[in-house]
């Protein structure tokens, strides 16, 4: 098959690199010429585990390249992939389609021959058929169809959640581009993945069912966890509890600073804009929003009780400001709400994140970007732990300790104990829910 991705972000060159490698031919496209550049002179301008490597191997198979020229990708390409942003637009909470749309007209004049213009970016219900539209308009004479292909993958772990979906979900209006996106996931028939065939409507709506699911889910033990901590119960104890019924699963359970990223908050905004528009207000995931927002604050709160109520004057170590482990993205991580506000509050913020730097310099101003996790420590009032990097789970906490000038953490992760902390010398710990 002859693919062209339009759009290198974060899933537009993974679905890029995995598609080639599964033998296909792929051209991946982005109107970014300094990111084209790199991505040509063999340096991926993301973090994402692997993917160099990947990237190294089918570019020099020969499966894949990179342009900023749409047009001579699309030609005599049998499916045409979307992957561009979709983020919240400024004002209203909807999901912006701006660039959806400018790469669907784009396509349009590029198309040559029976091609499928499949949308991988997440987008409303109804967009597919928005794109439809916006081709047929602008080419009369094109012979396509559109498909929807919403992607699940997670960064950090995007390869393997590619490579081995829990399913694939594949939105058609008919045989034929059903057909065309068969042949590009058959790789993983052969090994048995499920792949979900619907109506366009249908797979648009899974997309945001899903991610307000699992934003449900994980603000629901925040929630849990703030009540814990006034009843004297432990949050991580409660959720291995409930986490061991089938029923519930014990994904997404990890009480912390809130959920961020790329996705969560932007599609469950977008989820209840939606329904907002369609007089069936969306109230779970309204409420989520809401509660979500407040438990980033409560972390703010726990912050400055560790520092007995004033951030002024004092010196803190953050570990880790990415929104989540393995990835370099900072899009609405916690760590833009919780470290301006200690800066705002008059204190000195030092900051170690073994990938953040690159992205956070510009959204961070006023920290002091440091490398090692027990210099960050030396001579501060406080460590606090926001981002659970594998270089954070299992630190020597006495020599971190001894280093301090006040040995106390807060710890947004759970990630050591109070037991722990203290045997280590330090003389304060508070964590989350517990
Ligand atoms: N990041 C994730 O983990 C994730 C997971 C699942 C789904 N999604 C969805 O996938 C979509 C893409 O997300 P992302 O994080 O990869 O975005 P991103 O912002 O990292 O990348 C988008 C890329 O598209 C390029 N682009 C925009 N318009 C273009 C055009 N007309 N022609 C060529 N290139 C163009 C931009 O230059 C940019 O490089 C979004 O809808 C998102 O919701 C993201």
């Amino acid at each position: 098959m002859r693919i062209a991705m339009i759009g290198t972000g974060y899933v537009g060159l993974v679905s890029g690199i995995c598609f080639s490698d599964f033998g296909h031919d792929v051209i991946c496209v982005d109107k970014d010429a300094s990111k084209i550049g790199r991505l040509n002179a063999g340096e991926v301008p993301i973090y994402e585990p692997g993917l160099d490597a990947l990237m190294a191997k089918n570019v020099a198979a020969g499966r894949l390249s990179f342009t900023t020229d749409l047009a001579a990708a699309v030609d005599g390409a049998e499916a045409v992939f979307i992957a561009v942003g979709t983020p919240t637009r400024r004002g209203d909470g909807h999901a912006d389609l701006t660039y959806v749309m400018a790469a669907a007209e784009e396509i349009a004049q590029a198309l040559t021959g029976y091609t499928v213009v499949v949308t991988k970016s997440t987008v409303p219900v109804g967009t597919n058929r928005q794109v439809k539209q916006a081709i047929a308009k602008t080419n009369p004479q094109a012979e396509f169809d559109v498909a929807s292909n919403p992607e699940f993958l997670r960064e950090g772990a995007a390869i393997e959640d590619f490579m081995k979906p829990d399913r694939v979900v594949v939105g058609v209006q008919n045989a034929r581009a059903a057909e065309v996106m068969a042949e590009i996931y058959r790789p993983l028939y052969l090994r048995d993945f499920p792949i979900l065939t619907t109506d366009l409507e249908s797979a648009e709506m899974i997309k945001y069912a899903a991610n307000a699911f699992l934003a449900t889910k994980i603000t629901f033990i925040n929630e849990v966890a703030g009540l814990c901590e006034r009843v004297g119960a432990d949050v991580k104890e409660v959720a291995r509890g409930i986490g061991l019924d089938g029923r519930i699963g014990n994904k997404f359970l990890h009480a912390g600073p809130g959920y961020g990223g790329s996705c969560f908050p932007k599609d469950t905004a977008a989820l209840a804009r939606i329904g907002q528009d369609h007089a069936f207000p969306m109230r779970i995931t309204e409420t989520v929003i809401r509660v979500n927002d407040e438990v980033k604050s409560r972390m703010v709160e726990k912050i400055r009780d560790a520092l007995d109520g004033s951030f002024n004057g004092k010196t803190i170590a953050v570990l880790g400001v990415t929104f989540k482990p393995n990835t370099d993205d900072m899009r609405e991580a916690p760590s833009l709400t919780i470290v301006p506000t200690l800066i705002g509050g008059g204190a000195r913020v030092r900051v170690v994140d073994p990938q953040g730097q690159a992205e956070g310099e510009a959204l961070l101003p006023g920290v002091k970007w440091m490398d090692d996790p027990y210099q960050a420590a030396r001579k501060a009032d406080l460590v606090v732990l926001l981002t659970e990097w594998n270089e954070f789970r299992a630190l020597d906490l006495k020599q971190m300790a001894r280093k301090m000038e006040t040995p106390r953490m807060v710890d947004l992760r759970n990630i050591y104990s109070e037991k722990a902390a203290r045997k280590a010398g330090f003389e304060c710990y508070i964590g989350v829910g517990r």
